[in-house]
């Protein structure tokens, strides 16, 4: 595959979530060598660049979202080493790799965290950091609780995630420059680009002002649609950072990256990370949450269409992601709650089949969509999430910081599984997997979906395959149709048609039906639930 210019504006991209994707070792943690050896898997696929979630080093309370060492591997899931021949074996591929940049924190184990609990108030250690001698405001963890922590000097320090993970001073010139050269550092060792987690977050209003905080939790929150963003996010002082990378990423050749992971509202807002002088693209969180309904999709796609091509950006597409309940579960509710927040063995269970039959529907729209789409590992195997974990396997630290309010993110973190059989569902070579596997995996297992027709791997190759051949990503959208349940839009010489409804309806006569997500009906209509493409 040629590493053409522009090749995010219309890329699949696949999330690698490392600690879940594949163990080479047999500890039951996933780790880069295991990952390299699956390449060759997600090229089948067909994807075209590969995301991995943080592998840096770190204790691991956040898993991996809390980096100590921005320039080392984990020991757990390799070393330096090992990243560059997973670099090298992705180009040999033609797969593109992007990493995960955390830039609003670090671990409270960094050596700068370190020297700034060793050194004095007011000391230059500390202003590398938010310490103040009393909490100024209301901020709340997003994983629950207050997000200010008491040193036992006496001083405070602000963390908008976990108490081991305080927020740094973006207005320290030394924050500045430390990010550019772990651009630097990354780019020389031949990364394609980053996803910058809590991009909305790094500039605070410099007044600390307090919140009135809403129901919404502020993970999986969208800043308002219709107010001005709250003190601590979506700060217009983030862009002048952003603009600063990009020009750093424009020395160097073949088009690398910048993937902001904002939970910014209205899509106009959005927009402004991805002007041509900020990011490349920002995922499209508002599609993400939208319920599985014709009038609020077609409302989103919209919007978020409209607010980039003012910018002349793409738009991306996201339906999950290792912090939200996978797809194929959240949609199997009719409740009108979104469920993003995880779901344990005590809550309501999602109808499995209907969740299924829907994801398929989704993903084959979302696919069908011009930009790019990001895929999260296992989405491709249909995988629910883990809606029974036992709570003692419970890692997240937003379920201890909720006080076992929210269950978390586990449900949609466990290790996938790629062989039926085989121990771990072929996850690694043993036995272990740090967060145990459902019975019903066995069945979604990549070795018994592979050449499966039907199946929901094969269902996801041929949609990649199709998308490729008419140039879907790069086309546009128009809408068809007028019924309230259908949602139709012709992208390029594809018709994209799903059915919301209750009852078959009818494609346009002479029809011919490239890929549908699911069987239609003895006379060729299109059940519910269903996405089809046909060719014009
Ligand atoms: C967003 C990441 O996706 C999430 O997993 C993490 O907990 C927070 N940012 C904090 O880094």
């Amino acid at each position: 595959m040629p590493l053409s210019s522009d090749w995010w504006r219309s890329a699949v991209i696949y999330q690698i979530y490392p600690r879940s994707f594949a163990d080479s070792n047999g500890d039951g943690m996933g780790d880069l060598p295991g990952i390299t050896a699956r390449l060759s898997d997600l090229r089948e696929l067909g994807v075209d660049a590969v995301w991995l979630s943080p592998f840096y080093r770190s204790p691991q309370h956040d898993a991996g979202y809390d980096v100590a060492d921005y320039r080392a591997v984990d020991p757990r899931f390799g070393d330096l080493g090992d990243a560059d021949k997973l670099i090298a074996e992705a180009k040999q591929l033609g797969l593109r790799v992007i990493v995960d940049l955390v830039p609003n924190h670090t671990s409270s184990e960094h050596a700068w965290f370190q020297a700034a609990l060793a050194s004095a108030p007011g000391s230059p250690e500390r202003e590398r950091y938010i310490f103040r001698d009393e909490p100024p405001n209301n901020w709340r963890s997003v994983f629950g609780g207050p997000a200010w922590e008491q040193t036992t000097d006496g001083q405070w320090y602000l963390h908008l995630f976990d108490v081991s993970q305080p927020d740094l001073n973006w207005a320290n010139p030394q924050v500045r420059a430390e990010f550019v050269a772990i651009l630097r550092f990354w780019l020389d060792r031949g990364a394609d680009g980053f996803r910058v987690d809590v991009a909305h977050g790094l500039v605070k209003d410099p007044s600390l002002a307090g919140w009135e905080y809403g129901d919404d939790t502020v993970l999986g929150g969208l800043t308002p649609q219709d107010a001005p963003p709250p003190p601590i996010w979506d700060q217009d002082g983030v862009h002048e950072i952003y603009r600063e990378w990009r020009s750093v990423l424009d020395e160097y050749e073949d088009d690398r990256i910048l993937v902001a992971e904002a939970w910014v509202q209205p899509a106009e807002r959005l927009a402004h990370y991805v002007r041509p002088d900020e990011m490349h693209q920002a995922f499209n969180f508002e599609y993400l949450v939208t319920p599985w309904a014709a009038a609020p999709l077609r409302a989103v796609i919209d919007r978020t269409t409209g607010a980039n091509a003012e910018v002349g950006a793409p738009t991306t597409w996201v339906l999950s992601n290792h912090d939200v309940t996978r797809h194929a579960s959240r949609f199997g509710f009719s409740d009108g709650k979104d469920h993003r927040n995880g779901i344990s063995a005590r809550d309501p269970q999602p109808d499995a089949p209907l969740g299924l039959r829907r994801a398929r529907a989704a993903s084959l729209q979302m696919l069908g969509l011009p930009g790019s789409a990001y895929l999260y590992q296992g989405e491709e195997l249909g995988l629910p999430e883990h809606t029974t974990m036992p709570d003692e396997f419970r890692q997240d630290p937003a379920w201890e910081r909720s006080g076992h309010a929210e269950p978390g993110r586990d449900g949609c973190r466990v290790p996938i599984p790629w062989e039926a059989d085989a121990p771990s569902y072929g996850f690694g070579p043993t036995d272990a997997s740090w967060l145990p596997q459902p019975a019903s995996w066995a069945e979604l297992a990549l070795d018994r979906q592979r050449g499966v027709a039907g199946s929901t791997y094969e269902l996801y190759r041929a949609a990649l395959r199709l998308r490729r051949e008419h140039d879907l990503g790069n086309g546009t959208l128009t809408w068809t149709g007028s019924q309230p349940e259908v949602l139709a839009f012709a992208n390029g010489d594809v018709l994209v048609l799903s059915n919301f409804g209750d009852e078959p309806v009818a494609l346009p006569g002479g029809s011919q039906v490239l890929l549908s997500s699911g069987p239609l009906t003895g006379d060729g209509q299109v059940p519910p639930d269903v996405t089809v493409w046909v060719r014009r």
